[in-house]
């Protein structure tokens, strides 16, 4: 009876593991909050504690947003010195058009607390504000979203720049907020030993994405020392998930169309091959790329002057053409 039993509780929990089902949050049926509007964004705040500070947060809704559909979350976490507003722009995910599971999405973009060096930054970087719990922050979005709004819980995700590309990392590497996101997309990320040094304790395979380009200056592609801390390479990191997800082989290598991509500037490597729970790693090598998040156009802040990093352009948008694409394709 009790081995029965046992076996029973192991293929429940086996078919969990595999779920793709729907996990519908608490918020799905409540009317929508007074002054949140469906197609624009709305600020959010929470409020100071006895040891971390008010936050705030930017939150976009989807045109199409209906409260017994449940949506996809996606965070977009600005660079060192960024901030919500230009991450927004940046990184384009208020878009109605971008859909996950046939449904417009509910675009999140966080700000970071000031740093030693009084700029913006996100948890782990050799500036981030000492004692700044930025997961919790992650933590209490996501359950203060998902009370409010009709949420797909099997489905939020994590995009970020830079700092917040290596924050993005630190969240993949922390299993008590990883086991809260499906995927997860690093772009021009720094990489910082400091809390990143290939010992990543994560209890799960994860689906990566990761961009960079050659001629990132900022965030090396082949690492080196900024801030008075050593940067891992983008190789590295690459293959330090390659590790953990458990996939064989070397990756498969493919270019963007050449209507798109004449010179073929941009590499995509594709690791896929066996990977635990189809936690594929995909790179793109973005040959004379900057430190920048790969679009065709720039974005507001740069007036319309090509200059340097976010003010240059590549041959493709990884927002709609690479980045929803990958994260539609997976959920807890
Ligand atoms: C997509 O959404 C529909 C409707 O909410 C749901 O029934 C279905 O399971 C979802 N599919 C996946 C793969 O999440
Ligand atoms: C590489 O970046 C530097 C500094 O941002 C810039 O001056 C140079 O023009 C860039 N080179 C290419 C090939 O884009």
């Amino acid at each position: 009876m009790g081995q029965y039993l046992l076996l029973y509780c192991a293929s429940v929990l086996a078919l969990a593991a595999f779920s793709t089902a729907v996990i519908p949050s608490s918020g799905c049926g409540k009317v929508i909050p007074l002054g949140i509007v469906p197609g624009q964004t709305t600020p959010f705040q929470i409020a100071a504690t006895a040891d971390q500070p008010v936050r705030h947060y930017n939150v976009w809704i989807p045109a199409d947003f209906q409260n017994d559909r449940p949506h996809a979350v996606v965070f977009s976490f600005h660079g060192h010195n960024g901030d919500m507003a230009k991450q927004e722009d940046l990184s384009q995910f208020s878009q109605s058009e971008l859909l996950i599971n046939h449904s417009g999405i509910i675009a999140v973009y966080p700000q970071g607390i000031l740093g030693t060096d009084k700029e913006s930054a996100w948890q782990g970087a050799p500036y981030s504000a000492a004692g700044v719990d930025d997961i919790l922050f992650v933590k209490t979005m996501i359950s203060t979203l998902e009370d409010m709004f009709c949420v797909d819980s099997s489905r939020i995700y994590a995009a970020g720049k830079s700092n917040g590309g290596g924050f993005v990392n630190l969240l993949a590497c922390t299993p008590s907020i990883a086991a809260k996101i499906a995927a997860f997309a690093t772009v021009s990320a720094a990489f910082y030993t400091t809390t990143f040094n290939g010992d990543c304790p994560t209890n799960r395979a994860l689906p990566i994405l990761d961009f960079h380009g050659t001629n990132d200056t900022v965030a090396q592609y082949n690492g080196g020392h900024s801030h008075g801390a050593t940067e891992v390479s983008v190789d590295t990191f690459r293959l330090g998930w390659v590790s953990r997800n458990g996939c064989q082989g070397g990756p498969a290598i493919s270019y963007l169309p050449t209507e798109t991509d004449p010179e073929q500037l941009v590499e995509i490597q594709t690791w896929n091959t066996n990977c635990l729970a189809d936690s594929i790693v995909v790179g793109y090598k973005i040959t004379k790329g900057d430190h920048a998040w790969p679009r065709t156009t720039l974005p507001k802040k740069c007036n319309g002057v090509v200059s340097t990093h976010d003010c240059t352009t590549t041959v493709f948008d990884a927002t709609p053409s690479v980045i929803i694409p990958f994260f539609n394709k997976y959920t807890l």
